[in-house]
C-alpha cells in the first residue's frame, strides 16, 4: 500500500483495490473502482458487478477473486457479502499508521487543486447608513467560510464587500443631514448605525410628508451626481461611519473582511456610461421605452414575456444591474480572477443569472472563468414568521446576538462545572460561535428558524458540542503535558470507538473537497458534529491517561490528530476554539 502523508485510508484502499481489480480483469481498459465508505464495513468495493459480464462469470466470484488478490496486510480484514460485495476491515496496523501520517505532516490536508486560481468572493455587501440586520447573517457567515475554505485549498482568494453606498436615496440622507446639522456627531461602533437608520427613517418620512423637503432632495441627487464637494463631503462621512459600524460587528462575528474589502457600488459611477456605451455598440443592450435593456431569451416573466436587465433608466440614472456588470468586469480584467462568486440572497438568483449572460455577450466574462452566485434562504424567528420587531421594523445583528449570549451565559452559569476562567467572556464565545453554527450547518437553501435555546444547547448539534469537545481535547493535552512521539510497533489492538474515529479523522479530506467543490460548509459542519460525538464516545469508552504506557501513548497521539481536524475546521467555519469551559 502506498502512504503519502496525506493521502487518506480510501485513497490507499482504492489503489489496492485497482491493482487487484487489473489481476482479475486484465483486458478491462480502464475499469471502475467504486470505493465507498461503508456502514456495514470501513469501506466497501462494488467493482464486481461491473466486471461480471466481461469476465462472464457471477459477481460473487469476480469479488471472491479481488479479495485473493488484495496485498496483505488488507486481505486479512477483506470478505465477500451479498451479492458481490467486497467489504474492507482495515487492519488495527493500518489505523495506527494512519494517525502517525496525521501527525507527521503540518498540515492536516493537502490542497488538491492547482494553487494559485484566484478566486474573488463577494460577501456581506450591506446598505450604508443601516444597520446590519439578520438577513445579512448568511450573506457574510457563508462568503466568510467560503473564503477561508477556498484559501485553505490553494485559492489566493479576493474577498469583496460590495457595499451599498450610492443611489438616490442618498440626495434624501444628505440633505437632512445639511437640514440637521445638531443631530451630528454619531456615536462609534455599531450605536452609530443604529442612529444613522434613525436619521434614514426621519429623512423618509420627511420626504413624504413635506414635498419642498422631497424637491430639495431630488437637487441634492444632482448635486451629488455632478459632484458638489460639500454634498459629497456628508456623503463621505455617512459611509465612513457605517464601514466602522459595520467592522465593529464583522470583529465581533469573528468575520474576516477589512475595510480595505470595500468595494463599494460607488467606486464604479465613474466607468458606468461608457459601460452602457460599449453595451449598445456591441449590440448587447437596446432602447426599450425610453431605457437602455439587455434582453435574453432565457429570461422571462410566467407569460412568456422578456424580462430585461437594465442597465440604464428612463431617466438617465444607472441602477444596480449596471453596477454589477462594472464590478464583474473589474474583477475579471483588473484583479485577475479565474472564479467569482456571489453570496447572495436566492432572490436575487435572476439578477445574477442575467448579469452573468450579459457579461459574456459583451465579452467580459470569458468562457474560462466562472461566475456562481452562492444563494441562500432566509432565517425565520423562532415561530417561523418574517423576523420582525414589534413595530415592523428589521431585528438588528447585534440584538440577537446579545440574545444568544446572555441565553449562553445562563447555560454555562448553570452547568454542574461553570467555566472556571470569565464567564462573560466564555458566554460571548460560546454564544456567538452558537449563532454561526447554527447558521451553517443549514443546508444553504434551506430556510431556518432562530431557535436560540436549541442553538446554545450542550446536547445535539451545535456549536456549542463541537467547542465542548474541543476544549475536553484542550484539557487532556494539558493533563498529558506533551504529544508522545511516533509509536513504534503500532500492532496493537484497536479498541471500536479507536477504530470509529480514526476512520472518522480519515475522512476529512473528502469532506473539505466536497464542502469547497459545492460551496456548502454545512458539509463540513455535519462532519465536525460527528468527530466531536465520536470523539466522546471514545473518551467516554476509552481510558487515555490511566492506561498503560503503550495505550496511553497510542491514545494520546490519537486525541491529537483528533485536535489538529477538529482545530482545523472550527477554524475554518469559524467557531471560536476555547481553551477551557
Ligand atoms: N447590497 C445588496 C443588497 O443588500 C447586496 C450586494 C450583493 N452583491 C452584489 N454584487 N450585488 O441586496
Amino acid at each position: 500500500m502506498e502512504h503519502s502523508p496525506v493521502a487518506d485510508l480510501a485513497h490507499d484502499v482504492e489503489t489496492a483495490a485497482l491493482a487487484a481489480i487489473r489481476g482479475v480483469a486484465p483486458d478491462v481498459e480502464r475499469p471502475a473502482v467504486p470505493v465507498r465508505r461503508g456502514e456495514r464495513a470501513d469501506f466497501q468495493i462494488d467493482a464486481a458487478f461491473g466486471l461480471a459480464s466481461a469476465l462472464s462469470a457471477p459477481p460473487r466470484v469476480i469479488a471472491e477473486r479481488i479479495v485473493a488478490a488484495l496485498p496483505l496486510p488488507l486481505r486479512d480484514g477483506a470478505d465477500v457479502s451479498g451479492p458481490g460485495f467486497v467489504n474492507v476491515r482495515v487492519p488495527a496496523e493500518s489505523l495506527w499508521r494512519r494517525v502517525d501520517r496525521f501527525l507527521a505532516v503540518d498540515s492536516v490536508v493537502a490542497p488538491d487543486r492547482v494553487p494559485g486560481t484566484v478566486t474573488v468572493v463577494d460577501y456581506a455587501g450591506p446598505n450604508v447608513a443601516k444597520r446590519l440586520h439578520v438577513g445579512h447573517l448568511r450573506a457574510t457567515l457563508l462568503g466568510d467560510a467560503l473564503a477561508r475554505l477556498l484559501a485553505d485549498r490553494g485559492d489566493v482568494v479576493i474577498r469583496q464587500n460590495h457595499l451599498g453606498d450610492w443611489g438616490t436615496q442618498f440626495g434624501m440622507l444628505v440633505q437632512y443631514h445639511a437640514e440637521h446639522p445638531e443631530s451630528a456627531p454619531l456615536p462609534p461602533g455599531p450605536g452609530a448605525l443604529d442612529a444613522l437608520e434613525d436619521r434614514y427613517r426621519r429623512a423618509r418620512a420627511a420626504f413624504d410628508a413635506d414635498p419642498g423637503f422631497a424637491e430639495r432632495c431630488r437637487g441634492r441627487v444632482v448635486a451629488l451626481q455632478s459632484g458638489d464637494r460639500e454634498s459629497l463631503e456628508v456623503w463621505r462621512r455617512i459611509v465612513s461611519v457605517s464601514v466602522a459600524g459595520f467592522q465593529a460587528e464583522f470583529h465581533r462575528l469573528g468575520v474576516d473582511l477589512t475595510p480595505e474589502d470595500v468595494a463599494g457600488e460607488s467606486g464604479y459611477n465613474a466607468v458606468l456610461p461608457g459601460l452602457v456605451d460599449e453595451l449598445v455598440d456591441a449590440g448587447v443592450a437596446v432602447e426599450s421605452r425610453g431605457a437602455w435593456c439587455v434582453f435574453d431569451d432565457d429570461f422571462t416573466d410566467p407569460e412568456g414575456t422578456p424580462v430585461p436587465l437594465i442597465v440604464r433608466k428612463r431617466d438617465g440614472g444607472f441602477g444596480y444591474a449596471a453596477t454589477d456588470l462594472a464590478a464583474l468586469r473589474h474583477r475579471v480584467a483588473v484583479l485577475g480572477a479565474h472564479r467569482l462568486l456571489y453570496v447572495v440572497d436566492q432572490r436575487q438568483s435572476r439578477h445574477f443569472a442575467q448579469v452573468f449572460a450579459a457579461a459574456r455577450r459583451a465579452g467580459w466574462l470569458p468562457d474560462d472563468v466562472e461566475a456562481v452566485h452562492i444563494p441562500f434562504g432566509t432565517v425565520f424567528d423562532h415561530a417561523g414568521r418574517p423576523f420582525k420587531t414589534r413595530s415592523g421594523d428589521t431585528v438588528p445583528l447585534h440584538d440577537l446576538l446579545d440574545t444568544a449570549v446572555a441565553r449562553a451565559r445562563q447555560v454555562l452559569a448553570e452547568r454542574p462545572a461553570p467555566p472556571e476562567g470569565d464567564l462573560d467572556a466564555v458566554a460571548e464565545a460560546v454564544g456567538v460561535s452558537a449563532v454561526k453554527y447554527a447558521d451553517l450547518a443549514t443546508s444553504r437553501t434551506r430556510d431556518y428558524r432562530f431557535d436560540v435555546d436549541r442553538m446554545v444547547s450542550f446536547q445535539g448539534d451545535t456549536g456549542v458540542y463541537i467547542q465542548y469537545a474541543y476544549a475536553r481535547i484542550a484539557a487532556l493535552s494539558r493533563r498529558a503535558g506533551g504529544v508522545p512521539a511516533a509509536d513504534c510497533d503500532p500492532r496493537g489492538p484497536v479498541a471500536d470507538a479507536e477504530r470509529a474515529l480514526i476512520l472518522h479523522l480519515d475522512g476529512y479530506r473528502a469532506v473539505l473537497a466536497e464542502s469547497a467543490r459545492r460551496y456548502e460548509p454545512h458539509r463540513l459542519c455535519g462532519y465536525l458534529y460527528g468527530l466531536a460525538r465520536s470523539f466522546t464516545t471514545f473518551y467516554e469508552e476509552c481510558p487515555v491517561t490511566t492506561a498503560e504506557p503503550v495505550v496511553r501513548n497510542r491514545r494520546l497521539r490519537l486525541v491529537e490528530a483528533t485536535r489538529r481536524v477538529l482545530s482545523h475546521g472550527m477554524r475554518i467555519i469559524g467557531l471560536t476554539r476555547l481553551e477551557r469551559m
